[in-house]
Order: C-alpha cells, then sequence, then structure tokens
C-alpha cells in the first residue's frame, strides 16, 4: 500500500507522515530530506547553486540514503549522517531552488520511486501524488494558512535553540511556496484525486486521526491497515 502525502512547507507533513507510518508499520520516506541533503552539499562543496549542470552533476556522483534508526529517520549524503544539518534556513532556501531543475529532478524520481519499492510506505514531499507516486492508494493534500505555517515553524526553530524572526519566516514561505507552486518541473499541485485536508487550527493528533480514517477506509478488507 502507497500512501502519498503533499503539501506547502510547514503544513505539518513530515510530523503527520511520520506518526501515520508508525501507527499503520510502514516505511517512511521524507522526500524533501532528499532535496535538502543535495542542497546541503552544494554549500559544502561551494558548487553555485545556481549551475544546474554542476548541482545535478553533484546528486549523479553521490549516494543519498534515508536509514530507519531508533530515534527516527536519518538522512546520508555518501555515508555521512547529516540529519541536523540539513534543517537550517539556508538549507530550506537552497532546497527550493535546486528542486526546480528538471536533471536533478528526474533522477530524485527514480531513487524515490526505487525506495518506494520496499513495501508498504507513507511518503511526503510536493509531487508524489501526481508524479512520483501517481498510483498511490490514499493521496492526501496537506495545507494551513502562511500565518499558522510562519508560527509553526517558529516555534520549532525556537524550541531547538536557534534564532528567528517570525515575519522573516512568512515572508521566506510565501517565497518558498510561489516558487514551489510555479516552477515548471512538477510543480506544486494537488491531484486530482487526493483529499485536502487543513490543518489550520487542528492539532497533529486531529490531523492524524483524520487522515488514518482515510486511510483505513482504502485499505478496508486489504489486511493491511
Ligand atoms: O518538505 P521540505 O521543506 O523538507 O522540502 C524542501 C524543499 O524541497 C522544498 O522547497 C520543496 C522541495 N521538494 C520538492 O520540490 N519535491 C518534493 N517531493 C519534496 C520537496
Amino acid at each position: 500500500m502507497k500512501i502519498a502525502i503533499d503539501g506547502p512547507a510547514g503544513a505539518g507533513k513530515s510530523t503527520v507522515a511520520q506518526q501515520i507510518a508508525s501507527e499503520l508499520n510502514f516505511v517512511y520516506i521524507d522526500t524533501g530530506a532528499m532535496y535538502r541533503a543535495l542542497a546541503w552539499a552544494t554549500l559544502q562543496q561551494g558548487v553555485p547553486v545556481d549551475n544546474q549542470q554542476e548541482v545535478s552533476a553533484l546528486l549523479t556522483s553521490a549516494r543519498i540514503e534515508l536509514r530507519r534508526e531508533e530515534d527516527g529517520q536519518h538522512v546520508y549524503w555518501n555515508d555521512q549522517d547529516i540529519t541536523s544539518l540539513i534543517r537550517t534556513q539556508e538549507v530550506s532556501n537552497h532546497a527550493s531552488i535546486v528542486a526546480s531543475y528538471g536533471d536533478v529532478r528526474a533522477q530524485m524520481l527514480v531513487l524515490q520511486r526505487m525506495m518506494a519499492e520496499s513495501g508498504n510506505v507513507v511518503m511526503d514531499g510536493r509531487d508524489i501524488g501526481t508524479h512520483v507516486l501517481p498510483n498511490a492508494d490514499v493521496k492526501i493534500f496537506l495545507t494551513a494558512s502562511v500565518d499558522e505555517r510562519a508560527q509553526r515553524r517558529y516555534a520549532e526553530l525556537i524550541g531547538k535553540g536557534n534564532e528567528a524572526d517570525l515575519e522573516q519566516l512568512k515572508q521566506e514561505i510565501a517565497e518558498r511556496d510561489k516558487r514551489d507552486s510555479e516552477r515548471e518541473v512538477a510543480p506544486l499541485r494537488q491531484a486530482d484525486d487526493a483529499v485536502l485536508v487543513d490543518t489550520t487550527g487542528l492539532s497533529i493528533d486531529q490531523v492524524v486521526d483524520k487522515i488514518l480514517t482515510i486511510c483505513k477506509q482504502a485499505g478496508e478488507g486489504s489486511g493491511i491497515v
């Protein structure tokens, strides 16, 4: 069974997707982390982010892995654990740029489909329901207002001991939404057969319950969920 969860930055996709995966005992695949890994590597290796060819070549030459470990999913770039390094604002902004490159997306698509072959998966991203897993059994499009998403990111950053500026976060989220939705290749878009879940004002548990109900309806009789 394949569950696709798409939506804009800060809608709560990864928290919700992880909980759904652990509830159903499915494998969780965070595709945003893969774009973040590439963005981190461009910064680390001084590859100019506006040079599509070099960025794409960097991805070709590397190995990105998502490994399930005791405390959750870890992201590896050529065997280096970069899980905690890819959540900075700088990496977020670069990730949105590298994700707009057709060559990069084509490579990611192959990797992500291979990962999804492993069996029952919950995959989150921007183009899972529309491109990566067009035949997913359940497609969810998770969203929330820009204000609420900025507030959540702010709380998350402060909670982790980072500095944050709410107004700047709002602006950056709006910019990323625009770039993700307007890019030519696989833009952020709700699949025609996806269920829209607006999480504004809802708790994580409420959202998880809602989606689990949808998954159970879709998997009824399959013995999987
Ligand atoms: O979900 P996130 O913030 O970790 O994603 C980082 C960036 O990667 C974001 O700008 C959108 C992009 N992305 C994408 O284009 N397609 C995906 N399937 C996942 C993420």
